[in-house]
């Protein structure tokens, strides 16, 4: 059978983790297949899409600045797609090109390994309201937390978000009242990312049982999860989503669904801090 090939596209695309991520895997299990990063101009995106087929690609990922783009381009989408309003997984289901999103799933996954049990923690505020704050407000929902506060720079951003998922909205100014009896505080905005500033959201306001994460991996332990850290609390990076959200697209396109091992993630984090 000839090998199979999938593929992520962005733009730009160089600096991205996921070929070395489905590399490892394809390694790992013996799989003759390929995974190549492909920079893709936006105004050539949908014909990128339209020729995936011929070009025998399984599928692939999507970034940075297609999500919006591939919603639009796919023939059928998934659940979790059509709740966050982007596709980062791209398949094909006898021909029909198939549009998923795993940000979610990922997110989720991240917080099953290293702080089992999260969901029933309690009421969750969530910084941002951007596409990263839609794909973790999508899984606090498929996970049943019932209280979510949104808190964001942009109130009528954040008012959309409210609405569409049922969660409550508020202000920077909220925050020291939202915490006091918060047990998740996601960061899911690039402020603390390598170079930006940092994030002023201070964790000491936080129950002694609040878990703390964040989207942001480089650096692996940003400011906020470092203040979290050193008040006692427990916080889980944001690494293990990037490679948990691999997972699904791996397992369409190659057939095994692949383990997020010990291996894997220090791979990655010599990358990072290499
Ligand atoms: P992504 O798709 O990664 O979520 P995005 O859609 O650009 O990226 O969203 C970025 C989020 O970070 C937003 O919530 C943004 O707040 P606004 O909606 O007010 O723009 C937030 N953000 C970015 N820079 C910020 C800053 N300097 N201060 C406060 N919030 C910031």
């Amino acid at each position: 059978m000839a090998e199979k090939k999938a593929f992520v596209t962005g733009h730009p695309i160089a600096h991205s983790r996921s070929p070395k991520i489905h590399g490892y895997w394809l390694a790992q299990y013996g799989i003759d297949g390929s995974y190549e990063a492909i920079d893709v101009a936006p105004d050539d995106f949908a014909s990128f899409l339209k020729a995936l087929g011929d070009n025998g690609f399984r599928g692939g990922n999507v970034t940075i600045p297609h999500k919006e783009a591939a919603f639009a381009g796919v023939a059928r989408r998934d659940h979790a797609a059509d709740a966050i309003g982007a596709v980062n997984t791209l398949w094909f289901e006898e021909g029909v090109l198939w549009g998923g999103n795993t940000d979610g799933y990922g997110f989720a996954a991240n917080l099953d390994q290293y702080a089992p049990g999260w969901a029933a923690n309690g009421p969750a505020v969530v910084l941002g309201a951007g596409g990263a704050s839609r794909a973790v407000i999508h899984a606090l929902k498929e996970r049943a937390v019932r209280d979510i506060r949104i808190v964001n720079r942009t109130l009528a951003r954040a008012e959309e978000l409210g609405r569409h998922f049922g969660a409550s909205v508020h202000g920077a100014d909220a925050l020291g009242e939202l915490l006091g009896d918060a047990g998740l505080l996601i960061n899911t905005t690039s402020l603390g990312m390598h170079g930006n500033e940092t994030l002023a959201a201070d964790p000491g306001a936080l129950p002694d049982h609040a878990i703390v994460t964040d989207i942001v991996y480089v650096p692996l332990e940003t400011p906020l999860l470092a203040a979290a850290r050193a008040r006692g609390l427990k916080t889980v990076d944001g690494l293990g989503m990037l490679l948990h959200q691999a997972v699904p697209g791996f397992e369409r396109w190659f057939g095994r669904k692949p383990d997020v091992t010990p291996e894997l993630r220090s791979m990655i984090v010599a990358d990072i801090e290499g």
